[in-house]
């Protein structure tokens, strides 16, 4: 009886032992990254993130989308560093000058506004590439889309890598087998290629980035014949084959371009995914993404659920731990 009482004791010491471990601890990634990362050094810094976003989005809806799409082009060189935040200088090219960023990658002066205001209330803590972090869940959720938690620590690096963004970011013409690559070789599956291409059910694309399609796909003269007639024409109004400017912008999902929701696999139903390699996840035969695109069209709570387990995959890409990197002081400048 005796050895039973001192047996069920110890069980529940060991239970409530690891119950408060895991209250001290809790999501201790396998990466180093964990979502309480900065509970004592700046206990607030997720709250003054969210209000200038929120702040920012308020003012130009597109924001939501920039901002997102900072934190993917951020992630897919040297991993999420903020490496795509350092400005050029006289003996430095960081990577906005990139295909993939030049004239497009924007958000940056919301991004500066952010880091003043964690500045202010705890100098020298967080990194540039967390605050990217934050502000990409805070925009998906901001814009009806679904929430995470998401894992901190990262630090910001000594470096950028041009290369890296012209060559690890998929461009607006890859093949479907580009894309799978690509992805795989950040440690991303054909399901997360899928879902965090939905990532462009907000935001705005540019002429230039699909325009050889609305033409001259594959060099005979003619439209890409998946996209929808009508569709086709609007795009050819908006971006004519000559002569104008082709920075003029249009929603990458047309039917809600400032809601985050599941349209954007419905429209690759129908022909009208704006970019070839949004159409292409639904257009090549029997692959298992247009099988996707057909089942999140029609379950939007898995959808969201994934899209919260696959960008987190992206957001741990090759993180800089402690001691390397640093924290910047200004997000634009290596200290
Ligand atoms: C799969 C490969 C991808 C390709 C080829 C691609 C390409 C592009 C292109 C060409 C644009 C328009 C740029 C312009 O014309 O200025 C764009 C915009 C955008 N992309 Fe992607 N993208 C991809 C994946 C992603 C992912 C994974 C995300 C985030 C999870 C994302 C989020 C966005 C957003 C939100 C915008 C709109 C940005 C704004 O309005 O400022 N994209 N993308």
């Amino acid at each position: 009886m005796g050895q039973m009482e001192n047996t069920s004791t110890s069980l529940v010491l060991m239970l409530v032992g690891s119950a408060l471990m895991l209250w001290f601890h809790p999501i201790q990634a396998q990466n180093g990254l964990f979502h309480d990362y900065y509970a004592k050094s700046c206990p607030k810094v997720e709250a003054i993130i969210q209000s200038v976003v929120a702040k920012a989005v308020k003012k130009e809806a597109r924001i939501a989308a920039s901002l997102l799409r900072l934190h993917f082009h951020d992630c897919f060189v040297k991993g999420c560093d903020a490496s795509l935040l350092l400005d050029d200088t006289s003996n430095f090219t960081g990577e906005k000058t990139a295909n993939p960023n030049r004239n497009s990658a924007r958000g940056f002066n919301v991004v500066d506004n952010i880091k003043s205001a964690v500045e202010k209330a705890c100098p020298g803590v967080v990194s540039c590439a967390d605050i990217l972090a934050v502000a990409a869940r805070d925009s998906v959720l901001i814009s009806g889309g679904p929430s995470w938690v998401v894992p901190l620590g990262r630090r910001d690096s000594r470096g950028a890598s041009i290369q890296g963004a012209n060559n690890n970011i998929p461009q607006p013409n890859s093949t479907h087998q580009t894309l799978e690559t690509k992805f795989k070789l950040k440690g991303l599956n054909v399901v997360d290629l899928v879902v965090l291409s939905a990532g462009h059910t907000i935001g705005l694309s540019r002429c230039t980035s699909f325009k050889q399609r609305l033409y001259n796909l594959t060099g005979n003269g003619k439209p890409d014949p998946t996209v929808d007639q009508g569709y086709l024409k609007q795009l050819r109004t908006l971006c004519p084959q000559t002569g104008t400017d082709d920075n003029q912008t249009t929603p990458l999902d047309p039917v809600s371009p400032t809601k985050f929701d599941t349209n954007y696999f419905k429209n690759l139903e129908v022909g009208r995914g704006l970019l070839i390699t949004d159409e292409i996840l639904y257009t090549t035969k029997g692959s298992e993404t247009a099988a996707l695109v057909k089942f999140y069209a029609r379950h939007s709570q898995a959808f969201f659920q994934q899209f919260a387990k696959s960008i987190i995959k992206m957001g741990n890409i090759t993180p800089l731990i402690k001691p390397r990197g640093e924290i910047r002081k200004n997000c634009r400048k290596m200290n």
